[in-house]
C-alpha cells in the first residue's frame, strides 16, 4: 500500500518538473498572444461589423415596417461584452492549442493545456467578506469555497459527455451510420405535430414555469461587442446554424429559420482547455435575478431608492402599479407607444402572461416594502430594500418547493430527492460541495419540457369568472397593451388559473410549432419559427448526446433497437424509427419528450430524474436558500420562518391582483380536490415577525472583479 502511494507521489513529482522544466509559461503565453492576434485578424477578414450594422439596418427599417420574426427570436437571446470577451478567450484556446499541438513535452506528460491567467476570464475570483446576510446582486460569493459559483456570466455543468461532431466543438450532423442526422424541421413536423390535451397543471402552473425558466437560465448567443449576431439564410459563417426548410414543409415560403450560435466558454473556472461548453449570462440560482437584475447597474436601474422599492409606474389612473416602461425597440408596434416592460430580464414582455406574473411579484415587493417600513420607521432605503428582497425571495422559494414542484414532478421524486420543505424546523442539509450550475442537459433540453405544455389560446376572464375573450398565443408576444387594456392583467390571470395547459407529449400547440414569432413581415427571410426545431438544433448546438446516454444516466435501459424503447408508447416508436436511422441517433428533446409520464409525475422519467437533481443541486447547494439554519447571519428566525410557510402563490396574487376567489393552489386548475374558494379564506404571512429585525452593520464588497485586463 505504502509503496503504491511512494510511486504515486514520485510520478506526480516527476510529471510537475518536466511541465516546469520543459514547458515555461512564457511559451505557452506566446502561444496565446499568437492565437489572439490570428483571431483578431479573423474578425476583420470576416466583416463582423457588417453583420452587426445590417442587423442595426433592419432594426432601423422596422420602426415602419412590422417587425422581422427572426428580431423577436433575437429579443430572447443575449450578447453581452463579457460573454463575448469569455467566448474569444475560449476559441484563442482552442488556436493556442492546436499551435502547441506538436509540443513534445506536452504530448508526453498528457497535462492538459490551461489557459495562462492573462486569457483566462475565471482568473479573478471576486473577493468576498464573510459573513453576509443577502445575496450579492451578481449571485456570487454564496459558497465560501468557491465564490464564483452560481454568478452570473458562468458555464452551465455537465451531468453526461459532450457530443460534438469533431469531439471538441462542431454541432453534431452525422448519425451512426455515417449518413446525415434528420432536419430538425423535418423531425418537428414528423413529430411534434399539433395537438392539445388538457393536463393536470394550469396554465398559470405552465407559465410559472417559463417564469422560473427566465430567473436562472439565459444562454449567452455569439456577436461582436455586445450585439448579437444577424444570420441571414444566406450567411456563411460559422456561428450561424440555420434551419433549412425542408421540402415536405407546407410553409415552402421561407428558405430557413435563421439561428445563431450560442456563445462559447471552458466548462472550467481553471480555463483548461476541453469541449465547448455554453455561458449562463445571469446567475444560476432561484433569486429572481429576473425581478432584480443579475448585475449592478440593472438592480440600481430598477430601484426607486426611496423606501426600499423597486420603480413602477402609473398607468390610465389606476390604483395597482405597473413594471416601468422602456424603450428596447422590441416590442411589437412601438411607433404606436407600445412599449415594453422593464425588469431584471431582457424577455420579460415576451409574452403577456409573462407580464402579468413578473407584475405580481414587483407588486409583491413593495407592497412588503410598506409594510415593513410601517413595522421599522427609522430603517433606511437600503435596510429596507434588502431586508424586502430577503423576504420576497424565501417567498418565492417557498411556492416553488411547496407548491410547483410537487405538481411537475410528484411526490415519490419529491421525497427520493429530499425536495419537500421542513414543518417547524431549519433545514439543515447545506452541502459546501454541491455544484449548484445549471446543467446543460438541464436548460437546453429538460426544462424546455414546458414547450410541449403550452396551450393555444388565452381566455380572459371577468372577475365573475366568466371567459369573455380569446386571444392566440401569436395575439400576446412582445404586446404589452392588453396588459391594462380590456381587463388588464386579472382578466388574464384569472384565465390562467382557470385554463389547463396541455400534456407532456411530442406534440406542440400550432402557434409555436409553426407560428412562433409570425408578425406578418412577408419580406422577411425567415417569416416564423418552430419551437421544437429550434430545441432540437439548439441540443446539436451546445454538444448534447443523443437520447440513449440519457437513458443510461437516469437509469432506463440502453436501447438497441427500436424495439427496446419501451417507455415510449408504440405509435410514437414507429414514427421515430421512420425519422431516424439509427436509435442511437435520435435527439435527447424528441426521445425524452416522447415518453409515457411517470406515475404522480408530468414528464417521462428522463426529464422527471434530471429536473428533480437540478432541484435538489438548487436547493442544498445554495447557502441562502431560505430554510437553511446552518449559518446564524444568512437565516431568518424560526418564527419568520414558519410565516413564510404559509405563504401560498394563490395568496401572493390576491394581495396583489384585484381577485375575489382563487382555488387553494394556483398551479392546478380548480376542482374538488383543489376548490375555488374565497381571497379572504387564505392564510397570510404575519410580518410582524420583522419588527425590530436587526439589521447588518453594511459590508463593503467587491464584486465584479471581472478581468479587464485583457487579451487584445
Ligand atoms: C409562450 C411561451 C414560451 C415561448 C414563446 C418560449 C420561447 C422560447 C424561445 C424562443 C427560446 C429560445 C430558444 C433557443 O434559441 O434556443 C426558449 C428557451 C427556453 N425556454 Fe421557452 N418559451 C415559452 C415557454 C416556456 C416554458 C413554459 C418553459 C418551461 C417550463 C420554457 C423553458 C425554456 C428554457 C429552459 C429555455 C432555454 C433558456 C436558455 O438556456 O437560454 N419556456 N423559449
Amino acid at each position: 500500500m505504502f509503496k503504491i502511494l511512494f510511486i504515486y507521489i514520485l510520478l506526480v513529482i516527476i510529471n510537475k518538473s518536466i511541465n516546469s522544466q520543459y514547458v515555461p509559461d512564457s511559451y505557452i503565453e506566446d502561444a496565446f498572444h499568437q492565437a489572439a492576434q490570428d483571431l483578431e485578424a479573423e474578425y476583420k477578414l470576416l466583416d463582423y461589423d457588417d453583420l452587426i450594422n445590417k442587423g442595426s439596418l433592419a432594426r432601423k427599417k422596422r420602426q415602419t415596417d412590422k417587425k422581422d420574426p427572426s428580431s423577436l427570436h433575437a429579443s430572447v437571446l443575449k450578447t453581452t461584452a463579457e460573454s463575448q470577451k469569455i467566448h474569444d478567450s475560449f476559441k484563442i484556446a482552442l488556436k493556442a492549442s492546436q499551435k502547441l499541438k506538436n509540443n513534445v513535452t506536452l504530448k508526453q506528460t498528457g497535462i492538459k493545456l490551461r489557459a495562462p491567467p492573462k486569457f483566462c476570464p475565471f482568473a479573478f475570483e471576486p473577493s468576498c467578506t464573510e459573513p453576509v446576510k443577502y445575496r450579492q446582486i451578481d449571485g456570487s460569493c454564496n459558497n465560501p469555497g468557491n465564490s464564483l459559483l452560481g454568478k452570473a456570466s458562468t458555464p452551465f455543468k455537465r451531468l453526461l459527455r459532450t457530443a460534438y461532431e469533431d469531439r471538441i466543438q462542431e454541432p453534431r450532423r452525422t448519425g451512426e451510420n455515417g449518413q446525415l442526422l434528420p432536419n430538425p424541421r423535418e423531425i418537428a413536423l414528423r413529430i411534434h405535430d399539433p395537438m392539445d390535451t388538457p393536463a393536470r397543471i394550469s396554465h398559470y402552473g405552465v407559465i410559472f414555469g417559463q417564469f422560473i425558466d427566465h430567473d436562472f437560465a439565459l444562454s449567452a448567443a455569439t456577436g461582436f461587442g455586445s450585439s448579437p449576431l444577424k444570420c441571414t439564410c444566406l450567411t456563411d459563417n460559422e456561428d450561424c446554424i440555420n434551419i433549412p426548410t425542408p421540402d415536405m414543409d407546407m410553409f415552402n415560403d421561407q428558405l430557413c429559420q435563421v439561428l445563431t450560435r450560442s456563445a462559447a466558454s471552458f466548462d472550467k473556472f481553471d480555463c483548461s482547455v476541453g469541449a465547448r461548453e455554453q455561458l449562463n449570462t445571469i446567475t444560476h440560482w432561484l433569486d429572481l435575478s429576473h425581478q432584480y437584475g443579475s448585475d449592478q447597474t440593472t438592480a440600481n436601474k430598477l430601484r426607486s431608492f426611496i423606501d426600499g422599492k423597486l420603480r413602477t409606474m402609473n398607468i390610465n389612473g389606476m390604483e395597482r402599479e405597473f413594471m416601468p416602461n422602456t424603450k428596447t425597440g422590441t416590442c411589437v408596434d412601438e411607433t404606436n407607444e407600445e412599449l415594453c416592460f422593464e425588469a431584471g430580464d431582457t424577455r420579460t414582455s415576451q409574452n403577456l402572461m409573462l407580464v402579468s406574473i413578473h407584475t405580481v411579484w414587483v407588486r409583491e415587493h413593495n407592497r412588503i416594502a410598506s409594510a415593513l417600513k410601517r413595522l421599522n420607521p427609522q430603517w433606511t432605503d437600503e435596510d429596507l430594500y434588502q431586508e424586502t428582497r430577503r423576504i420576497v425571495i424565501a417567498e418565492y422559494q417557498n411556492v416553488i418547493y411547496k407548491e410547483w414542484l410537487p405538481v411537475v414532478i410528484g411526490e415519490d421524486l419529491m421525497r427520493a430527492f429530499g425536495l419537500n420543505i421542513m414543518h417547524k424546523r431549519y433545514f439543515m442539509g447545506y452541502d459546501q460541495d454541491v455544484n449548484p450550475h445549471l446543467s446543460a442537459e438541464f436548460s437546453t433540453a429538460a426544462f424546455r419540457f414546458g414547450h410541449t405544455l403550452l396551450r393555444s389560446t388565452l381566455t380572459k376572464t371577468d372577475s365573475e369568472l366568466r371567459p369573455f375573450s380569446n386571444l392566440t398565443l401569436g395575439n400576446i408576444m412582445l404586446r404589452p397593451t392588453e396588459a391594462y387594456n380590456n381587463g388588464g392583467l386579472d382578466s388574464i390571470c384569472r384565465g390562467l388559473l382557470i385554463d389547463p395547459g396541455t400534456s407532456f407529449d411530442t406534440h406542440f400547440t400550432d402557434e409555436i410549432q409553426n407560428h412562433l414569432f409570425e408578425t406578418g413581415a412577408f419580406d422577411a427571410q425567415t417569416k416564423r419559427f418552430s419551437l421544437s426545431s429550434i430545441n432540437i438544433a439548439r441540443g446539436r448546438d451546445h454538444g448534447l448526446p443523443p437520447y440513449n446516454d440519457f437513458r443510461k444516466f437516469v437509469g432506463l435501459k440502453e436501447a438497441k433497437t427500436f424495439d427496446d424503447l419501451i417507455e415510449i408508447p408504440p405509435n410514437v416508436r414507429e414514427r421515430l424509427k421512420e425519422v431516424y436511422r439509427s436509435v442511437n441517433d435520435i435527439d435527447a428533446f424528441t426521445g425524452a419528450t416522447s415518453e409515457i409520464p411517470l406515475p404522480g409525475s408530468l414528464l417521462g422519467p428522463t426529464f422527471s430524474d434530471i429536473v428533480a437533481r437540478q432541484f435538489r443541486d438548487l436547493k442544498f447547494g445554495d447557502r441562502y436558500y431560505y430554510e437553511n439554519g446552518n449559518n446564524e447571519t444568512i437565516r431568518f428566525t424560526l418564527k419568520q420562518l414558519n410565516q413564510i410557510r404559509r405563504g401560498t402563490m394563490s395568496r401572493i396574487m390576491c394581495d396583489n391582483l384585484d381577485l375575489k376567489f382563487i382555488q387553494r393552489n394556483a398551479f392546478e386548475p380548480p376542482s374538488n380536490e383543489n376548490p375555488i374558494v374565497s381571497c379572504a379564506s387564505l392564510k397570510k404571512v404575519n410580518l410582524k415577525r420583522w419588527r425590530g429585525e436587526p439589521l447588518p452593520v453594511r459590508e463593503t464588497f467587491f464584486s465584479n472583479n471581472f478581468n479587464n485586463n485583457f487579451f487584445f
